[in-house]
């Protein structure tokens, strides 16, 4: 997407003005991918604006930079009362939201221990990931060439900037294909998740999404839609898939931040056997309670 510009990035501890929020050239993270990073969304909810699940977004954003050894050198608490602020400050009641985390300028070479490390929050509009029909049709997707390294590699669970040239490895040959998003395996052949996103499919009435020992990154929406599906008396397994259990699949979709929950019509040309109906079951309950529309769901909406 082409980015709209804002009035305000908080940046190491104080708003600055959106154009001001630069880098040197030599910063580690240019060169070296140190950086982590999350994806979060605020909701023009019921009740006011608020942010999905924000506390558990800035846990994961402190376990990925504990994992590298980077001190972020500011609490959850005071990570999410700086998202809370950066939102405010540019008056909006709906936006996705980009904190970041990455090894700054003054020292070159792979160590990044020396490196300083800076910290900073974006925000801006941006509708559905992938379009409003795409939640509606479905989208048509393709099994990646490119394999989703694994935890002894590139860590998926740690969130890094790093990781996502496997991601964009796969999304830029998904896209020369003609589908919407790429599937990524993992190195044994077993189904790991999307460039941006966890995987589900439905069977028999039966969800299955694979397990975060197979390689994926431990989504907050794929959470999200484990509870659901339990309010809903509607069985899940975690279990590790093969490229053709998607093949197979009555129906597949997609869950995260910027995407939301993304019903899947193709996979490899293979026309899936419906778009829907417990993925929209789902999807209408995903977007009722980040809407503020479900009481019981309240505890995952921080107001800003
Ligand atoms: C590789 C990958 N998998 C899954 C997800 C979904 O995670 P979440 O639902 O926490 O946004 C994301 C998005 O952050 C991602 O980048």
């Amino acid at each position: 997407m082409a980015l709209p510009e804002m009035d305000h990035i908080w940046m190491d501890g104080k708003l600055v003005p959106w154009r001001d929020a630069t880098v040197h050239v030599l910063t580690h993270a240019l060169h070296y991918g140190s950086g982590v990073f999350e994806g979060i969304r605020c909701y023009d909810a019921e009740g006011g604006p608020a942010v999905f699940r924000l506390t558990e977004h800035m846990e994961r954003f402190e376990r990925s930079a504990r994992m590298l050894f980077m001190d972020l050198g500011y609490s959850v608490e005071e990570t999410v009362e700086a998202v809370k602020l950066t939102v405010r400050s540019n008056k909006l009641s709906s936006c996705y939201i980009r904190p970041i985390a990455f090894r700054g300028y003054g020292v070159m070479g792979l160590d990044p221990i020396p490196a300083p490390v800076n910290v900073a929050i974006a925000c801006w509009p941006w509708e559905t990931y992938m379009g409003e029909a795409a939640l509606v049709n479905g989208v048509d997707v393709g099994v990646s060439s490119w394999r989703q390294r694994g935890p002894n590699a590139m860590p998926p669970a740690i969130k890094a900037t790093a990781n996502y040239l496997n991601s964009s490895l796969a999304r830029i040959e998904a896209n020369r294909h003609g589908y919407s998003e790429a599937i990524m395996l993992n190195e044994e052949g077993k189904v790991c998740e999307g460039t941006g996103e966890n995987l589900f499919i439905v069977r028999d009435g039966v969800i299955s999404t694979p397990p975060v020992s197979d390689g994926i990154l431990e989504g907050i929406t794929r959470d999200s839609i484990m509870v659901i599906a339990d309010s809903l008396d509607i069985p899940v397994i975690e279990e590790s898939l093969v490229r053709t259990d998607l093949y197979t699949a009555d129906e597949m979709f997609m869950t995260g931040s910027a995407a939301e929950v993304v019903p899947v019509r193709s996979v490899d040309g293979r026309v899936l056997g419906d778009v829907g109906p417990i993925t929209f079951e789902l999807q209408k309950v995903f977007f009722d309670v980040v809407h503020g529309k479900l009481a019981e769901y309240e505890e995952w909406l921080e107001r800003i």
